[in-house]
């Protein structure tokens, strides 16, 4: 089976994009690698970070790759926490403290008011040649947490599409179906396999 690269190591990304591909590559996380410092995501976007961290792969390892830069835009927060998404709450990663500081600053605002969407930037660097994949899912950010599937701000968010759920309360399968990320990897996938055949 073919490899491929996924500059990451998100075991909920990992698996994520697996589900979706996993029957055509075997996909390789950082780790799988030997990667294990941290990429610098400094970049004032998402495709700028994602870009940023395949560029650096490419660089130190010279593998071709593909990574991926989500964020959350609240939109009475004038599109926070954004490319800030993963250390909202002060501390990297820290998806409960992420979650406490979007519930405390929207706390006043009506749920019409809290409409939200995922975006996702995925970057495929392939024999020196850069394509960006893009994916989004509108929908709003509930009160409180429900669910307890998913990862990161999921808890928290009602995806429009859906039946009133949260990300966090569906399957890995239902999520991907409509997710930011399962819409940017489709358009990843159509891309790998018009190589392939
Ligand atoms: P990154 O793309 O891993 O840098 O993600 C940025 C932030 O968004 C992190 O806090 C993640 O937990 C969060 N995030 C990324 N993808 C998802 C998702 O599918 N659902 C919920 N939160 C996510």
């Amino acid at each position: 089976m073919k490899k491929i690269v996924f500059a990451t190591n998100n075991a909920h990304k990992l698996e994520e994009i697996r589900q979706i591909i996993g029957n055509m590559f075997e996909v390789l996380s950082l780790a799988d690698i030997g990667c294990h410092e941290d990429i610098p995501e400094t970049a004032p976007t998402i495709e700028g970070n994602a870009e940023m961290k395949a560029r650096y792969i490419k660089e130190h390892y010279g593998i071709d790759c593909f990574s991926d830069d989500t964020g959350l835009e609240i939109d009475a927060l004038d599109g926070r926490p954004g490319v800030h998404s993963a250390r909202y709450g002060g501390v990297a990663h820290d998806s409960e403290r992420n979650i406490d500081r979007v519930l405390s600053e929207l706390k006043d605002i009506p749920l019409e008011r809290r409409t939200a969407r995922f975006r996702t930037a995925i970057t495929l660097l392939q024999d020196n040649m850069l394509y960006t994949f893009d994916g989004k899912v509108e929908g709003r950010i509930l009160t409180e947490r429900h669910g307890t599937g998913g990862f990161g701000y999921d808890s928290i968010f009602q995806p429009i599409e859906g039946d009133g759920r949260t990300f966090a309360q569906m399957s890995g399968e239902e999520k991907n179906a409509i997710s930011h990320r399962g819409r940017a990897t489709a358009k990843l996938v159509a891309f790998l396999l018009t190589q392939h055949h």
